[in-house]
């Protein structure tokens, strides 16, 4: 590889884009960019001032006058609205639950894509999302489909969730796991799909080592 590459991974609701992501931009000197963090961002902000989710006057000018800002610490990815770190306040319930609606909608995608296309194009980004490679980067030099059983990422879910303290039972992790899976897959804009050329990968049964493995080769050889 000589210039920096855009690499885009997407796939659903925990396919382990994100760890992924974030090992292989590590392993290859690259910054890894979480659009996931953005939609939760405005999904935060819209919730905080208690607006509809839907098309508005309103909603045009929150997105003129928020300041989203993505700042690295230590090599992770900070997210900052208007100055503030909200990095663990977008991961919540209640967000998780709203977000995927606030990413149907056309005004949002389309501040965010401008936002995506801005930071990454100078190449040297690992990108995931669920448009990643059909939308913001339909030219990427790599671009990866994740995909695995929906036992398996809710399995991951659920671990993820019990560090944090929060303990929900596998069968109602599925249930959200799959009404996200439906509305990201099914909705007008920018329906989540493997993106032309994209290499698919099920990694129900793959470590993140021996995933990022099969990438970082794949990578290599090209
Ligand atoms: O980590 P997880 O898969 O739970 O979600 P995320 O990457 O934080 O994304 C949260 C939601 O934002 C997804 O379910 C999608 O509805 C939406 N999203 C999107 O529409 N386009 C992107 N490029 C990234 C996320």
């Amino acid at each position: 590889m000589s210039r920096k590459a855009v690499i885009t991974i997407d796939g659903p609701a925990g396919s382990g884009k994100s760890t992924t992501a974030r090992t292989l931009a590590r392993n290859l000197g690259y910054t890894y960019l979480d659009t996931g963090a953005m939609y939760r961002a405005v999904t935060l902000s819209l919730m905080e001032k208690g607006m509809p989710i839907e098309e508005s006057d309103d909603l045009e000018e929150l997105l003129s006058s928020i300041h989203l800002d993505l700042r690295y610490i230590d090599g992770e990815q900070h997210t900052f609205l208007n100055d503030k770190d909200i990095s663990r306040e977008i991961r919540s319930v209640e967000v998780t639950r709203a977000v995927s609606s606030v990413a149907g909608l056309r005004s949002v995608r389309q501040y965010l894509v401008a936002e995506q296309r801005q930071i990454a194009r100078k190449g040297g980004y690992v990108v995931d999302g669920r448009d990643a490679g059909s939308v913001i980067f339909p030219d990427a030099e790599f671009k990866f489909f994740l995909t695995a059983s929906l036992e398996a990422r809710a399995k991951r879910r659920q671990k993820d969730l019990a560090e944090q303290g929060v303990e929900i039972g596998l069968d109602e992790l599925k249930m959200e796991l799959h009404r996200r899976d439906e509305q990201d897959y099914s909705r007008l804009e920018s329906p989540l799909v493997k993106p032309a050329n994209a290499f698919e990968i099920d990694n129900s049964h793959l470590s993140v080592s021996e995933q990022v493995e099969i990438m970082e080769k794949r990578i290599k050889e090209s």
